[in-house]
């Protein structure tokens, strides 16, 4: 059975970013995989690096204790699914705490180069934009965004071969408009049936 983890960070549970959350797993629950959502808010998650984090990664301390309860779950995962609002052409500060804090050398990397905790994984990284993905990919924001999260993070620092950004773009928070609706429903579904087909592999 694959064992899909989705992570999703929007402090309103009716947002866009836990819809596309809930998308993705029901697709995954429907094709029979084991689904573990984790919403950052909810669980308290603080994304502030402490000096704990500091003496860890220095080899002086041990795993914070909120830290190595989320590495326990991404390491349980064959399919991790990260899901957040870009905001001013990034992740959000949530999303930064994760990966500063939580995707971190002893974890997901070491430096002796033995493979990290995530090696091998699926990783997708659904981006939900005002923006439309064409002037991202347009524009070099999507190269940037790309280079760092997928390229240099993920593949190269963590060894996930299988990593890809996805977006859920041309969004208005509370815009009725029923294309946009529509736009976006369709947008959701395809995360349905990525989570199907991700599971099914
Ligand atoms: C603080 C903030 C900054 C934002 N910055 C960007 C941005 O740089 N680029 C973009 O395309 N959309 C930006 N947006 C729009 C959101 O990404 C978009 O509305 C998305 O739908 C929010 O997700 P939600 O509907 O789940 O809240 C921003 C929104 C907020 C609240």
């Amino acid at each position: 059975m694959t064992n899909v983890l989705v992570i999703t960070s929007n402090p309103d549970p009716g947002s866009l970013t836990d819809t596309a959350g809930d998308a993705f797993a029901a697709g995954a629950r429907a094709a029979g995989a084991d689904v573990d959502v984790l919403d950052l808010y909810d669980a308290g998650f603080s994304p502030v690096y402490t000096l704990a984090d500091r003496r860890h990664y220095l080899g002086r301390g041990p795993v914070p204790r909120d830290v190595a309860v989320i590495q326990d779950r991404l390491e349980k995962a064959d399919v991790i699914v990260i899901v957040f609002p870009v905001y001013w052409y990034t992740m959000p500060a949530m999303v930064k705490g994760l990966f500063d804090r939580v995707i971190c050398r002893g974890f997901a990397y070491n430096p002796s180069g033995e493979p990290g905790a995530l090696a091998g994984k699926t990783v997708r990284v659904v981006m939900l934009t005002g923006g439309s993905q064409g002037w991202y990919e347009s524009d070099g924001v999507g190269e940037a965004l790309d280079n760092q999260i997928r390229r240099q993070t993920l593949t190269k620092y963590c060894g996930v071969e299988d990593a890809k950004i996805v977006y859920v773009d041309n969004l208005v928070s509370g815009d009725d408009d029923p294309e946009r609706r529509r736009a976006v429903a369709e947008q959701l579904e395809r995360l349905r049936v990525m989570g199907e087909s991700l599971a099914s592999e």
